[in-house]
């Protein structure tokens, strides 16, 4: 009997959480348009997998994170990531990491990661970090030994506020975060959003648009393609 009602009341389960099995699993990549045929298909959700008795320790290998990279640059930043393209070994394993060089009053500029969250750790120097999430400034000051989380796809930044170039280290839960910088999306995109628009969208007039469109246009050298 009690047998029975336990098996009836399991029977009720599908019911009371029907949304279980209900889910798409998370993209790995920024679209994936479906096709026809699979010869004109490139991957479904990650890389084709190597046969797995071909696999070796190198496809789980990346090595140099240890090296200073030029922060010469515009924003004065220069980051390095281990992800599936770089350590194919990651491939459906759904994590990354990455080493950020900044120096002395530069910065990781305002950013988002479509499909991770992020852990960030700081071994030499000192950052300001922060997340904006409903309006609300989440901040901190990082020293040595501090980590930081950024939540998966919201707005985020860093910026030296020390006296020496900071190092940071992060982990992400995703092979391929994806990196979204606001700037470079909003006012470099390839054809440009219409100036008047954006004008309309951020308040300003259109030749100040102008000049962020030809400052962060495509024509202009991103330094940051990650
Ligand atoms: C990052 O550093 C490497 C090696 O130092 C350099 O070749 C590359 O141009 C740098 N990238 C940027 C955006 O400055």
């Amino acid at each position: 009997m009690k047998s029975l009602s336990f098996l009836a009341s399991l029977s009720l389960f599908p019911l009371i959480f029907p949304f279980a099995i209900a889910s798409d699993p998370s993209p790995v990549q920024d679209f994936c348009v479906g096709v026809n045929t699979p010869a004109d298909g490139v991957f479904v959700n990650g890389k084709f997998c190597k046969d797995p008795t071909l696999a070796t320790a190198d496809d789980f290998f990346y090595t140099g994170l240890n090296e200073r990279k030029d922060t010469n640059n515009m924003y004065g930043v220069n980051v390095t990531f281990a992800n599936v393209d770089n350590v194919p070994g990651l491939n459906t394993l759904g994590i990354s990491f990455a080493r950020a060089d900044v120096a002395v009053n530069g910065q990781v500029p305002p950013h988002y990661h479509p499909r991770a969250s992020e852990i960030l750790g700081v071994s030499e120097g000192t950052l300001l970090a922060g997340f904006v999430s409903d309006q609300r400034l989440f901040t901190k000051t990082l020293n040595v030994g501090d980590v930081f989380v950024f939540p998966q796809g919201v707005l985020h930044f860093a910026v030296n506020i020390g006296d020496v170039p900071a190092v940071a280290f992060a982990s992400l839960n995703s092979q391929n975060p994806g990196t979204v910088f606001i700037a470079d999306t909003v006012f470099g995109s390839n054809p440009p959003i219409n100036p008047d628009v954006l004008a309309t969208s951020f308040q300003l007039d259109s030749t100040i648009i102008r000049k962020l469109q030809a400052i962060f246009g495509p024509s202009t050298e991103t330094i940051l393609n990650f």
